[in-house]
């Protein structure tokens, strides 16, 4: 497995890896599950993949944990995932703290419930002084939505329409683009994440459900991505 070493044995690791956490149904279904139980063991990758990465060195992990058209599933399922959200930030804090992650939330935060919110930005703020890993979990998020309130934000002030300037305006202002996007159980689509982020990233299509997903497997992207050449336009 890859360590903290191998960050300074080799720069060439990615600064920024985000993550479409997808087929925890699928994986529910193939073990006569209910959905539910493939976000519950979803979650606990959560945890062990945040931590590999913390461990390795990785400055940023963005991972799309409900997106602004998640709303359209069934209601229960929408409030198993909010529930199971708000427990999972709470039993987290002290892991956060012990560990140096920082939280941070990107997304439209305003249609969650008030209790959600409030433990959204009690974790934002209880972290905003650890100096390891930030993980950002995508929260009603949606790229689209997002790039249209960066341009009504740039409106409101009357800022140039520039690059620059969008990229300040976005919920992501405070991280650099991504280096690598991976998505889990095979499906090969954006699905409205991190359109303007993902401009230059180098993109992994795994065969895995994401409650199958392994810092072992993590490993072998990273592996890859290691040797890929990035031109970024150039030659
Ligand atoms: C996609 O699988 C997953 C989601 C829509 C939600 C992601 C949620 C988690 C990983 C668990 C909770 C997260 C945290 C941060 C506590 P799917 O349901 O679309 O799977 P399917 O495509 O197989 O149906």
């Amino acid at each position: 497995m890859l360590n903290s070493e191998d960050k300074e044995k080799d720069l060439n690791l990615p600064t920024h890896i985000a993550i479409i956490m997808d087929g925890n149904g699928r994986w529910a279904k193939e073990r006569n599950l209910k959905r539910t139980a493939g976000h519950e063991e979803g979650a606990l990758r959560v945890r062990d993949i945040t931590t590999h990465c913390n461990n390795l060195g990785i400055k940023y992990l963005t991972l799309y944990a409900f997106s602004t058209e998640n709303w359209n599933r069934p209601k229960l399922e929408v409030e198993f995932l909010m529930k199971l959200l708000e427990r999972y930030l709470k039993k987290e804090l002290p892991i956060y703290l012990k560990n140096g992650v920082k939280f941070k939330a990107i997304g439209n935060l305003g249609r969650f419930s008030k209790s959600l919110q409030k433990v959204i930005s009690a974790t934002e703020e209880k972290t905003k002084n650890c100096s390891g890993l930030t993980q950002v979990l995508a929260l009603n998020y949606g790229s689209r939505d997002e790039i249209v309130r960066a341009v009504q934000k740039l409106t409101v002030q009357n800022l140039e329409v520039s690059e620059e300037n969008i990229n300040k305006c976005l919920d992501t202002a405070f991280m650099p683009d991504v280096d690598l996007l991976i998505r889990t159980s095979g499906e090969v689509r954006l699905s409205n994440y991190l359109l303007w982020q993902n401009a230059y990233a180098e993109m992994f299509f795994i065969n895995t459900y994401w409650p199958e997903f392994t810092p072992f497997l993590l490993d072998d992207v990273i592996h890859d991505y290691r040797h890929r050449e990035r031109r970024f336009g150039g030659i």
